[in-house]
């Protein structure tokens, strides 16, 4: 195990490259399952949950070759299984449901447990399954799906949500029939999935909007994509420059997927500018108290919250944050408070009243997002911060220690 040593009070200063999205990886990876033919994939992330779907894939039939530059063949699939030891360690291998029981007519995938962040039921992955006419049951902790061939249906989402979304997207590019799926997730790690399958060969209406309309196909072909720009990790360099007082430039950043998060950021007197293919961040003199509520995409993405309370943890005022999508988000509050943040908890809501100075201590976070607060927290705390755990942030963050330290932050990965 690994822990941060961070020393705060450095202003960064200089470039850094965002990485593929994770999140849009993860779905684009699983749709290899689709085709028999290769796809070959560029900006693959360089991420603990990337090997972990890769070795989840291998397991079911899919070869790889290469690793930033990825090609994946799965001419033939040997098996319909996802086992407990690895849906455990990544939620995200829920994914593999709806192409296996696509392409190979019936899967059995582990039913993923409780989260630290809320419940996560995916009650509609499998609501949308059946009603696409695949026969489901629940044994044991496991979902098993079966289905000769799922038939084009009209879907309806209680929650617009992300990964049932890309779930029943794929499954329903080798259905018979026109699938309908309606009040649908439009963020555009879910748009990046679906030009892909279009690419591949399916008939797509409405990506970027809440209702999709896809007509199946018997088969798909492979292709070639480019993994999107990761807007959280490059929403969380932005906090870091105006957190740290610093200013610096974003390489591989796309704006138009980020509106809500600049808009906020902007909010708070943080100054983002776009040059050529850079994008300039400034931090202000006084951080602004600004209030956010997460929301499905467009609006304020649930994986930014708790890396803008770290911000607001020096407002020049009162923040209220308020989060709507999980249930149990606010486990960096805790940790925050150890560093001397002043916040109060109010049900969904954080209310956060901004401090002159946080004092580094050791924290640790039980999930991604948090331990990132946690590092933005500690670059901007006096003296040291221990940030315990950090296998959490190796998840979803590219070599963070290493582009924090090349921006100049007093950070090092240690044996804990
Ligand atoms: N929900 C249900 N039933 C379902 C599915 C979801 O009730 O069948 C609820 C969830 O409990 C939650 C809400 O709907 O309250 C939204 O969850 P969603 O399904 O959209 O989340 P997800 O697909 O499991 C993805 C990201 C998360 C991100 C959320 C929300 C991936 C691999 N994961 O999760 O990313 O927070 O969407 O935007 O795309 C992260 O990267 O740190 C992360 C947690």
């Amino acid at each position: 195990m690994y822990k941060f040593v961070i020393h705060g009070g450095k202003a960064l200063k200089g470039k850094v490259k965002i990485s593929g999205a994770k999140n849009a990886a993860l779905p684009m990876l699983a749709a290899s399952l689709l085709t028999s033919q290769p796809i070959i994939y560029h900006n693959i992330p360089d991420l603990q949950d990337i090997k972990t779907i890769k070795r989840l894939l291998s397991d079911l039939g899919v070869s790889f070759e290469g690793k930033k530059d990825l090609v994946a063949h799965a001419p033939n699939l040997k098996n319909y299984y996802a086992p407990y030891e690895l849906v455990r360690t990544m939620r995200a291998s829920i994914l593999v449901l709806g192409p296996l029981v696509a392409r190979m007519g019936r899967a059995c995938v582990s039913l993923p447990g409780g989260c630290a962040i809320g419940a996560r039921p995916v009650n509609l992955h499998l609501k949308g399954l059946a009603q696409m006419g695949a026969d489901i049951r629940l044994e044991r902790g496991y979902i098993y799906a079966n289905a000769k061939r799922l038939k084009g249906t009209e879907i309806y989402l209680d929650i617009p949500t992300v990964t049932g979304t890309e779930n029943l997207m794929m499954a329903a590019t080798l259905a018979q029939g026109e699938t309908i799926i309606r009040n649908a997730a439009c963020e555009p790690e879910v748009s990046a999935l679906a030009l892909m399958l279009k690419d591949m060969g399916s008939e797509i209406e409405g990506i970027g909007t809440d209702v999709i309309r896809i007509k199946g196909k018997d088969e798909l072909q492979g292709t070639e994509v480019r993994v999107i720009p990761d807007r959280i990790e490059a929403g969380t360099y932005m906090v870091a420059a105006g957190i740290t007082g610093g200013e610096i430039y974003l390489e591989n950043c796309c704006l138009e997927h980020m509106t809500a998060i600049i808009n906020k950021l902007q909010e708070a007197g943080i100054k983002i500018e776009k040059q050529d293919k850079l994008v300039k961040v400034s931090a202000p003199e006084t951080i602004q108290s600004t209030d956010i509520t997460t929301l499905p995409y467009p609006g304020f993405p649930t994986d930014m919250q708790a890396q803008f309370m770290s911000l607001m943890c020096f407002g020049n005022g009162v923040s209220v944050i308020t989060e709507k999508i999980f249930e149990n988000r606010f486990m960096h509050v805790f940790e925050l408070k150890r560093l001397g943040a002043d916040i109060k908890i109010d049900g969904a809501s954080a209310i956060v009243k901004g401090v002159d100075v946080l004092i580094g201590a050791p924290v640790m976070a039980t999930d991604l997002r948090a331990s990132a607060s946690l590092v933005l927290a500690g670059l901007a705390a006096q003296g040291t911060t221990e940030v315990l755990r950090i296998y959490h942030l190796d998840r979803g963050y590219v070599a963070m220690e290493r582009k924090l330290q090349a921006l100049g932050a007093d950070i090092e990965r240690v044996p804990a």
